[in-house]
């Protein structure tokens, strides 16, 4: 049985979210709790682009952070609200990590996701909105909105001395900066 708060689904502490993909990010395995949490069966998420529960208020700079990272042969840790096809949201602290073959060349991507701090979700929200309305007002003005978001991102960044990776970690381990 999900816990179901309002319009969103509470992962309980021995919940895990795991699935794999191909280097474009379409998704090669989904596991249990995956499928459960997504709402939607395996036979539609195989082959699906992960996108399939992106959820509007996710920040566009957040995922090119995540791709830029496990791209470069990184993993990163992240927390990202995702919509179900029930349009439930539930949100998830992600660990995503490239896969490599026997000569080190990636060749595809692994993420698993466990309960996020609660502490920590206002905390995100805010920096997320703030992102948010950094890329919406870009767009209005003609300009890039990944470019707009990305300053902001690297100035909250540097105004606590954090990398992307420390505050994301931070978040988790202590649900605050
Ligand atoms: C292994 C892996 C797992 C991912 N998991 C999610 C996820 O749970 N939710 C999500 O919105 N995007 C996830 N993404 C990122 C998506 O590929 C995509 O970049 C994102 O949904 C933004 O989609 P868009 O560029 O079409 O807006 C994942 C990517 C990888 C490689």
């Amino acid at each position: 049985m999900l816990e179901i708060q309002g319009n969103e689904l509470i992962l309980q502490e021995g919940s895990l979210i795991t699935s794999k993909t191909d280097l474009r990010g379409y998704i090669t395995y989904a596991n249990f709790d995956f499928i459960q949490f997504s709402g939607y069966d395996e036979e539609e998420l195989i082959g699906k682009n992960h996108n399939i529960i992106r959820h509007p208020i996710m920040p566009k700079i957040i995922f090119k952070v995540l791709w830029d990272t496990i791209q470069g042969g990184k993993e990163i840790n992240a927390f990202v609200i995702n919509r179900n096809k029930e349009n439930y949201d539930y949100w998830v602290y992600a660990n995503v990590t490239p896969s490599f073959n026997k000569d080190g060349s990636i060749i595809g991507y692994y993420s698993v996701r466990r309960k996020p701090n609660p502490k920590a979700i206002p905390v995100v929200k805010g920096v997320y909105a703030k992102l948010l309305q950094a890329e919406n007002d870009a767009h209005s003005q003609g300009k890039n909105p990944m470019v707009a978001s990305g300053e902001l991102l690297n100035k909250t960044l540097q105004d606590i001395n954090m990398n992307h990776q420390l505050f994301f970690i931070t978040l988790q381990k202590n649900g605050s900066l």
